[in-house]
């Protein structure tokens, strides 16, 4: 079956965005799931054909990101950080409570059964970059945070009710195919619902402020401890730092 004319004629406007065309490839795979639920030989084949590369060479990079995925997943698609802080929070606990309660291992998809509207695949996953927000998991992408084995359960039966879900940070959360359009770079205009950094990830800016903490000027000769005054006086302190580890050399070489 062949990927609609419609999508091959986004993969070309994607690829038409790059001054290299392969540039493209990554939106162009996300394209490729939106419209197949996951990245498909034929897929492969069409992004290939449009970048003018191998098939071998676009199955590298599919196969080389976790956010491919060459079996299908879930209507939603749900990650559960186990990486190191998120686990000992309570990501490890959270994962095993889901995987005993949807009957799924990892990477795996639930059936639909008849009460569902949707079906859900679990995942665990490596650090989000929301470490203050542990334990953190993902739908389709959108943070759920400070979660706990019952929120989680909760929220796998509120997502295979077809119940409308935000994130904790407010963003509704879309469908797989929905969430892989805008990673294609087709946006949905959701990406400004909800605040741009929560009260967590400010803490260390409140401390600074208050304290009178700044960061040193971008100039700042680290090697010296000493605080350049102008862009000139730090290329003369580098080239200064530069010519003493040569003589440096020099002499341990004599
Ligand atoms: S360890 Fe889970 S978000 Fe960083």
């Amino acid at each position: 079956m062949s990927l609609p004319v419609e999508t091959l004629a986004e993969l070309r406007e994607i690829a038409a965005r790059y001054p290299e065309a392969r540039s493209g490839l990554l939106p162009m795979l996300h394209l490729v799931q939106s419209v197949e639920g996951r990245v498909t030989a034929e897929g492969i084949e069409t992004c290939a054909d449009i970048l003018g590369i191998t098939a071998a060479e676009v199955s590298g990079v599919a196969t080389f990101y976790t956010m491919y995925k060459r079996r299908p997943v879930g209507d939603y698609h749900v990650g559960v950080c186990t990486n190191t802080l998120c686990a000992v929070m309570g990501g490890d606990a959270i994962f095993e409570r889901l995987k005993d309660h949807l009957d799924v291992g990892n990477d795996e998809l639930t059936e639909r059964r008849p009460e569902d509207k949707c079906t859900v695949s679990l995942e665990h996953v490596e650090c989000n970059a929301a470490c203050d927000y542990a334990p953190v998991m993902m739908v389709n992408w959108e943070f759920m945070d400070n979660m706990t084995p019952e929120s989680a359960v909760q929220l796998v039966d509120d997502l295979r009710a077809g119940t409308e879900i935000h994130s904790t940070r407010g963003p509704r959360v879309v469908t797989w195919r929905e969430a892989e359009r805008v990673l294609a770079g087709f946006p949905d205009d959701l990406a400004d619902e909800g605040p741009a950094a929560g009260a967590p990830s400010l803490v260390g800016l409140g401390i600074a402020r208050t304290n009178g903490w700044t960061a040193p000027p971008a100039s700042a000769d680290a090697g010296s401890g000493r605080t350049a005054d102008s862009k000139e006086e730090a290329v003369e302190q580098a080239d200064t730092s530069r010519a003493e580890t040569e003589t440096k050399q020099e002499d341990s070489d004599a």
